[in-house]
């Protein structure tokens, strides 16, 4: 455990050969940084803001119990929590667990008694996340989850997104309900922000760039695809116009309805990307 450069609390798991490394915030069990043979894969903006209560802009922010605006503050509390360390595991797979149990303020906000579990294993060229829910009180409880993962590209522009072909998504630009994904590949044009319901069950993978595939579990089948293009960026503190071309966010979870969990009852749903050339 070490201070990291943002002023909070922060770990650095490096695999045996030293080719793979992953730092990981408490704060919002927030993974900042995933290298596999020095190749940064995920985007951290030179403009977030690292501060407590502040979301920060880049790396994969965990997103629960709500996905986008509601009676939660945006993308619910976990990215905005600090998170306690667990079980490390340094030997052959690098793993580590975070945990997050309810308190005053969550209570006060979401009055259900939870406990998170985030485990986060580290290979030569995958990186594996799984969050557990745990619904510790005497009622059911529903909640909405998404790793909100920014990848680094060298240029939006040019960049591709394979594998949600025939997929029906939810466009949030235009509001649209029900649109099909006609195209094989996606490109990017334009302020894009949509949501894959099940887009993580079609029958191929999801490719960015055909280099980095992501997977998620039965049970995160959505696939949210996000950039804010020019005019956002640069009307957003943290992004900036100079960062929308350097970041798409593909995001694996269970947004397009919601997890329903009784009580004593654990639900689980991971992801997994692997870096592929
Ligand atoms: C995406 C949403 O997941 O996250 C977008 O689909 C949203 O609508 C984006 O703008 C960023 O959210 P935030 O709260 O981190 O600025």
């Amino acid at each position: 455990e070490f201070e990291y450069k943002t002023g909070f609390p922060a770990l650095r798991l490096t695999n045996s050969n030293g080719s793979a490394s992953v730092e990981i915030l408490l704060y919002g069990a927030h993974v900042l940084s995933w290298t596999t043979n020095n190749k940064q894969i995920l985007f951290l903006s030179d403009k977030a803001i690292f501060a407590p209560g502040k979301a920060i802009r880049g790396g994969i922010p965990i997103v629960w119990p709500q996905f986008g605006p509601g009676p939660l503050p945006q993308h619910g509390f976990a990215r905005v929590k600090t998170w306690r360390l667990g079980k490390t595991n340094t030997n052959d797979d690098v793993s580590v667990e975070l945990h997050l149990l309810h308190d005053e303020d969550t209570l006060k906000i979401w009055p259900h008694k939870f406990n998170l579990t985030l485990t986060i294993r580290l290979k030569e060229k995958s990186f594996y996340q799984e969050l557990t829910v745990h619904n510790e009180d005497n009622h059911t409880f529903e909640f909405t989850s998404l790793f909100h993962t920014y990848f680094t590209v060298d240029d939006i522009k040019t960049t591709t997104i394979s594998g949600l072909n025939n997929v029906t998504y939810t466009d949030k630009v235009d509001g649209s309900k029900t649109k099909t994904e006609t195209n094989k590949t996606l490109e990017f044009t334009s302020e894009t922000d949509r949501v894959y319901n099940d887009g993580g069950k079609n029958a191929n993978p999801i490719l960015i760039n055909d280099c980095i595939q992501v997977i998620g579990s039965g049970t995160t089948s959505d696939i949210v695809v996000w950039n804010p293009w020019q005019e956002k960026a640069k009307g957003s503190v943290d992004i900036g116009e100079h960062n929308f071309s350097k970041f798409v966010c593909v995001e694996v979870g269970h947004v397009h309805d919601s997890v329903k969990l009784d009580k004593d009852q654990l639900w689980k749903g991971s992801h997994e990307i692997t870096l592929l050339k």
